[in-house]
């Protein structure tokens, strides 16, 4: 079964103590020290109120996370952003059946955009937005999953 769990500043210090140490990290050193100190930085942020932390789950065990917040992409038009996207390293690149065929990250996308269109039904908002943590994630998000460049700044937003 899937399902999404929520974390919010409630349950900040469960993310801490039992989501952190059941993430896979990447083998490669430096990229596991960036995925942590990423991950390490979203229980402050959830302490915070500053994000909210969706963990995706098949059957209980972890395939990946979304971290979402809200935006002004400096530009004054709001935005739903994409703090972090995370996918658990033994379900990256994978094309799920019980992911309506999709890859984990897309799922994420989706389920990010969707929230994203409830809010927009209730609130001023434009974009769904991310600062991409590399020039390579950066061609990933605009090729593979339909998100462009903001000029002149590092986000990537698509229209909701
Ligand atoms: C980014 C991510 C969510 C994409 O998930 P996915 O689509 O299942 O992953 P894939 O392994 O198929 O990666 C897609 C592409 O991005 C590249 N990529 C993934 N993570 C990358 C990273 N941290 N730095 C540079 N490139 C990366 C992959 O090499 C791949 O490129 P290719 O299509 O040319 O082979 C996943 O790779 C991930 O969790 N990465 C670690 C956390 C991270 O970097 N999050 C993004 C922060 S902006």
């Amino acid at each position: 079964m899937i399902e999404f769990k929520k974390y919010t500043k409630g349950s900040a210090s469960t993310f801490k103590s039992e989501i952190i140490k059941k993430l896979e990290f990447s083998s490669l050193p430096k990229q596991k020290n960036r995925e942590e100190d990423f991950v390490k930085s979203l229980s402050t942020l959830l302490k915070k109120s500053q994000t909210i932390v969706y963990i995706l789950k098949y059957h209980d065990n972890i395939i990946g996370l979304i971290a979402l917040s809200t935006n002004s992409m400096g530009n004054g038009y709001p935005c739903l952003q994409i703090d972090y996207i995370f996918i658990n390293a033994s379900y990256l690149a994978q094309i799920l059946p019980y992911l309506d065929n999709e890859k984990p990250s897309r799922y994420l996308i989706e389920f990010a955009t969707n929230i994203a269109l409830d809010i927009k039904k209730l609130a001023g908002l434009k974009y769904l937005a991310l600062k991409p943590d590399n020039d390579k994630l950066h061609h990933f998000y605009t090729k593979d999953l339909g998100f462009h460049s903001l000029k002149k700044t590092e986000w990537l937003f698509v229209k909701l």
